[in-house]
């Protein structure tokens, strides 16, 4: 076993798109809607979808490999892979046991985290830990997710917001103390599931030629439900971190939430009180992709030059469970 240091950092991070663009026209083409609905409600323009043979194992294969050659790392250094999606290619194994076979990582400790949209979020946070308590040297945690193939397209209360993608980063230790993941934190409440979930096709409503006539393995949600817990605990969640971190919105250099509608993210900036410019968006282009969004955007803004050595960033996201967390960093190159 090493002996843990003080510090968990990103190594490296990477995101992957699929080729294919789908306009909000081409979706109005699908179901009633438009342009116009979607950009008002949502802020989302566009979405990619993956082709078909091209699943999540692949998406999240693609980011990790991105992440690995940013870290630039020795990838056989990497024990752990984490990979968050409420998408896997199969109920088991797990997507991050196909990730593991994919990008031939010989000795790593593989397995999926379900937390929804939250999951990037929760991975960092868990990631964190487990390399913290010395049985872990380098992490691989992915987002990924091909909702796409959990979508109704008769349901235009649903399609339209979502889309595929996966971001990823490479997490290893560090010496220098108060750099990297220097907080996290993480809430759920199982007590009203049905606002957002994808009923069938699990113990409780196997798939069945019933199950599949009612179309009850499509993800269903209650639109409004939902938005009005995301306001609170997107808040809620920013505030606690916040607070254990001895940080205040001021000192906060960029925002990153979970991309699933432009208002929630309005909503956010207005209650912490920090300048629109300081929170970064990319729901325009993809739609809100669950548990990658928060992967993809943190990946984008590095790219974007939006973050420097010694920023504070806050990551923030909630998702079906109703699941929520948010982790700070302290960014290092
Ligand atoms: O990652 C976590 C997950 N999800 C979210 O964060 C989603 C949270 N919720 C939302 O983002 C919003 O609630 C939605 C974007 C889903 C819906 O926006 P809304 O302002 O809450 O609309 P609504 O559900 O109240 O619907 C308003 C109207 C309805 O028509 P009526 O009943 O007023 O005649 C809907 O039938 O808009 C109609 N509508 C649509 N019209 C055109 C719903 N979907 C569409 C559509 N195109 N795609």
């Amino acid at each position: 076993m090493n002996k843990p240091t003080s510090s968990t950092v990103i190594l490296g991070t990477g995101s992957y798109l699929p080729e294919r663009i789908v306009s909000n026209n081409e979706m109005a083409q699908i179901v009633e809607t438009s342009d116009e609905w979607i950009q008002t409600r949502t802020g989302i323009r566009k979405r990619r979808f993956a082709a078909e043979g091209e699943n999540t194992s692949h998406l999240a294969a693609a980011a990790a490999r991105r992440a690995i050659e940013d870290a630039a790392i020795d990838p056989s250094e990497i024990d752990l892979i984490l990979v968050a999606t409420m998408t896997p290619d199969m109920p088991f194994p797990s997507t991050a046991c196909l990730v593991q076979s994919q990008l031939n990582l010989p000795q790593c400790t593989a397995f999926d985290i379900q937390a929804a949209c939250t999951g990037f979020v929760y991975g960092l946070n868990i990631a964190a830990s487990m390399l913290q308590s010395g049985n872990f040297n380098k992490a691989l945690v992915i987002g990924a997710e091909k909702l796409s193939g959990i979508l109704d397209f008769e349901d235009r209360t649903t399609c339209v917001l979502f889309g595929d993608g996966a971001g990823a980063a490479v997490l290893g230790r560090s010496n220098t103390p108060g750099v990297g993941i220097i907080g996290g934190i993480g809430g759920a409440d199982g007590s009203n599931p049905e606002v957002l979930c994808q009923p069938g096709g699990g113990s409780a409503i196997p798939p069945t030629h019933d199950s599949l006539d009612q179309r009850r393995h499509f993800l269903k949600m209650n639109g409004k439900e939902v938005f009005k817990q995301a306001v609170r605990v997107m808040n809620q969640a920013s505030t606690d971190l916040l607070k254990k971190t001895g940080l205040a919105p001021a000192d906060l250099s960029l925002v990153i939430p979970h991309q699933a509608n432009l208002r929630i993210i309005d909503s956010l900036t207005k209650r912490l009180n920090v300048p629109t410019e300081s929170v970064f968006i990319n729901l325009q282009d993809y739609g809100n992709t669950s548990a990658a969004s928060v992967g993809i955007a943190l990946d984008e803004a590095r790219h974007a030059g939006r973050i420097q050595s010694g920023d504070h960033i806050l990551l923030v996201a909630f998702g079906a469970g109703l699941t929520w967390g948010a982790s700070m960093l302290k960014w290092q190159e």
